[in-house]
């Protein structure tokens, strides 16, 4: 008997131990993620819509009903914003080959403690617009992204050091998350006609806990009247306002726009697109928990993990289910769907096990019939090795962790040609 409960207690802190270490070897990129698309739970509760009229007049805003109420809060379409200054920072970017500016934005109607972010833009020089253009959102500011000192520095947030004048720490950042972390590949997207445009999303709500927590308290409300509480829906609104601005732009073909965010912003970026019917395709690169894959039945990040780290991200309510996830009466593969009919990309690493690639990919499948009620097809590739650019929900995934490499972009680019052609008030991709 004695034997037995030493033995008992032996083995608990062993015990302990081995999850420990599986739990970081996945936090860590070690693992592999699972491959196999049959037997494994399928997204729940499915959808139910047997009609586009159904599905629009009632599944579709009961969905975001539910995904505001238990996962992310109020997102705040229809702030009003404005452009408080512009200037052009470089007429002959890369090489003569585009225009960059900066626009300083505020956020909120006359009255209101209103929220100044600044969105940089960079359109081709070298080929006759209205061109598509490209929203994307990072955790680095600006500079980072177009490789360009003259933009401005961040107004909140960290400086990542990944500006053309480097950091030691900005260019670690590089070597382990890849090259295109934060730098976008521009010299692709103006040499094939596309407009990009950027914002850093601590600029629009800050991402720590305690600050996050009194910004969101004062932040501006959406046109009805809902402040958001928790910051991916507050981030959303920095694509709103982009798209306010750039759409108006006789250099903008606003029936091609698209919007790119990674990891966490991959999260907001499907928010916006849930939302937002004026952007046309979602590049949503490794967005996990919270993001693309599904809160139940899932590897990797918990949400009891995600909401203990980032409460601030979520409405508090998304926490209230850490220790039971299954009972939340919705799950991410319905954010996907509020996507449909437009296309949507969602972006893994084979060895980024902690957003789960395969529960994003069953999100997938569980999103698909919404495409099929507009007489499309949703997710259109036999597994997850084989991504389809065509598919109305294209789902890549690459060896490696997390981060954004080449092959990422390829798949990118693949994606957006397929977009903006389809789209296209011209013929062909470059206009
Ligand atoms: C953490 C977090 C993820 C998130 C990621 C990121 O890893 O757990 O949910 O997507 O940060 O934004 O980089």
């Amino acid at each position: 008997m004695i034997w037995k409960i030493l033995k008992f207690i032996f083995t608990l802190p062993i015990l302990g131990l081995i999850a420990v270490l599986a739990s970081s070897c996945t936090q860590l990129g070690l693992n592999y993620a699972s491959l196999e698309i049959d037997n494994k739970p399928k997204a729940t509760p499915a959808l139910i819509a047997d009609s586009l009229n159904n599905w629009t007049a009632q599944e579709a805003p009961q969905l975001k009903a539910a995904l505001e109420t238990n996962v992310f809060g109020p997102v705040p379409l229809g702030i009003s914003s404005r452009i408080i200054s512009h200037k052009v920072v470089d007429d002959r970017y890369l090489g003569g080959r585009g225009v960059l500016e900066e626009y300083l934005i505020e956020l909120g109607a006359p009255g209101e403690t209103g929220v100044q972010f600044r969105l940089a833009l960079a359109t081709p020089k070298t080929l006759t617009g209205p061109f598509p253009l490209v929203i994307g959102q990072t955790f680095c500011d600006n500079r980072g992204v177009f490789q360009h000192a003259g933009l401005s520095p961040p107004m909140r947030g960290w400086d990542c050091g990944m500006s053309e004048n480097r950091t030691l720490l900005g260019a670690a950042f590089m070597f382990i998350f890849g090259e295109y972390i934060t730098k976008a590949p521009m010299e692709d997207y103006l040499e094939r006609g596309i407009a990009y445009a950027n914002f850093f999303g601590s600029e629009v709500a800050p991402d720590t806990a305690e600050a996050a927590q009194n910004m969101l308290d004062t932040f501006p409300a959406g046109a009805d009247g809902r402040r958001p509480t928790g910051t991916v829906a507050a981030w959303a609104a920095g694509y709103f306002a982009a798209l306010d601005l750039l759409e108006a732009d006789p250099r903008i073909d606003p029936s091609r726009t698209a919007v790119f965010g990674h990891s966490r912003h991959g999260k907001s970026a499907l928010v916006a697109g849930a939302w937002d019917t004026r952007i046309e395709a979602v590049i949503s690169h490794q967005s996990g928990t919270g993001g693309a894959s599904l809160s139940k039945r899932k590897t990797g990040e918990s949400v009891k993990q995600i909401t203990r780290t980032y409460p601030h991200w979520f409405d508090p309510a998304y926490a209230t289910y850490a220790k039971h996830p299954d009972d939340l009466p919705v799950d991410q593969h319905a954010l996907i769907a509020l996507n449909a009919p437009r296309r949507v990309l969602l972006g893994n690493g084979r060895r980024d096990v902690w957003s789960d690639p395969n529960g994003g990919y069953r999100a997938a499948e569980g999103a698909s019939p919404a495409w099929q009620l507009y007489g499309k097809t949703g997710l259109d590739q036999s597994g997850m090795l084989n991504l389809n650019p065509e598919g109305d929900i294209a789902f890549h995934i690459r060896p490696g962790g997390h981060g954004i490499v080449r092959a990422d972009v390829d798949a990118f680019l693949a994606f957006l040609e397929v977009s903006f052609q389809q789209n296209s008030v011209q013929n062909g991709f470059a206009p």
